[in-house]
């Protein structure tokens, strides 16, 4: 796919993997819609993207974890945009607590509402106009987690999951469309998210102990290989590479996984 001109809408733009994503394609000429919960974090992005020579991002705030609002993003992307060629879903949160503690409560359900319903409306609301012009993108950021679940993070793996298997779905429909789908598995990549995981109390001794052991990418580099795949048509990306075999070994995967982080 060429780049330059097309217009993408980046969620979770705010911080870490999203914030690197829309500057990696604010680079290579993509005209943007960025979008968050928190504006101010926001605008100081497209300050900056627009200080580098770009075009400024739309800024769009916006809560994934309450129903409806995705719909309204789409709507308001397009108000923005025009029309949209790439959509980067990438907004999540982390779970936290076990998954008997956390049952179907209103956290559990709130994170797939953000993980994953979203997503999901997003994608209804914006990939058929890219089918009708046959071509697009569509980047769902999923998790090594989805494949090797890392205890204690709630019913974030189940949303990565579900994430992960509705884009290969969604890949296998959209064959021969024109419409790029490209799954993204990241591992560890030091952001945000990575850090407030690793400092946070209720870790298992092993977890703390090993979790320092284990290579951790930079979301700058991550956001290239996206850029790569989207410019190359790759389906999927596994970073840091040193997990490539992860998603093709997951049994394996898991048990090293449990002797790794299981108290
Ligand atoms: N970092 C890792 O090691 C790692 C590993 C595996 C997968 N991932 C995945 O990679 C993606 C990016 O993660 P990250 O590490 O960059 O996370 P991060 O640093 O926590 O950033 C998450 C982004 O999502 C936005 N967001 C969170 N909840 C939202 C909500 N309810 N509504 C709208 N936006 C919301 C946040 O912005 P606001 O707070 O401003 O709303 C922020 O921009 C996620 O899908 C994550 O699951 C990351």
């Amino acid at each position: 796919m060429e780049l330059r001109g097309r217009k993408a809408l980046v969620t979770g733009a705010s911080k870490g993997i999203g914030e690197a994503v829309a500057r990696a394609l604010a680079a290579e000429g993509v005209v943007l819609a960025i979008s968050a919960r928190r504006l101010e974090a926001l605008e100081a992005l497209a300050d900056s993207v627009a200080s580098s020579g770009a075009v400024r991002p739309s800024v769009l705030a916006v809560d994934l974890s309450k129903r409806g609002e995705a719909e309204a993003l789409a709507t308001r992307t397009l108000a923005a945009l025009g029309n949209v060629d790439i959509l980067i879903n990438n907004a999540a949160a982390e779970g936290e607590g076990s998954y008997s503690e956390a049952g179907d409560g209103e956290h559990a359900r709130e994170l797939f509402e953000t993980n994953y319903w979203s997503p999901m409306a997003l994608t209804r609301a914006l990939v058929p106009p890219m089918v009708a012009r046959g071509s697009g993108a569509v980047v769902n950021v999923s998790s090594l987690g989805a494949i090797t679940p890392i205890p204690r993070t709630g019913h974030y793996p189940s949303t990565k999951a579900a994430l992960a298997i509705a884009t290969e779905a969604l890949r296998v429909e959209l064959n021969g469309s024109g419409v790029q789908v490209v799954l993204v598995f990241p591992g560890l990549v030091n952001t945000p998210m990575y850090r407030a995981f690793k400092a946070r109390p209720d870790l298992g001794i092993k977890m703390r102990r090993n979790f320092g052991f284990m290579p951790v990418g930079r979301a700058t580099a991550l956001a290239q290989l996206l850029v790569s795949a989207l410019r190359r048509e790759r389906r999927t990306i596994v970073y840091p590479r040193v997990y490539a075999a992860t998603p093709l070994i997951p049994t394996l995967s898991r048990w090293v996984t449990r002797q790794l982080l299981a108290d």
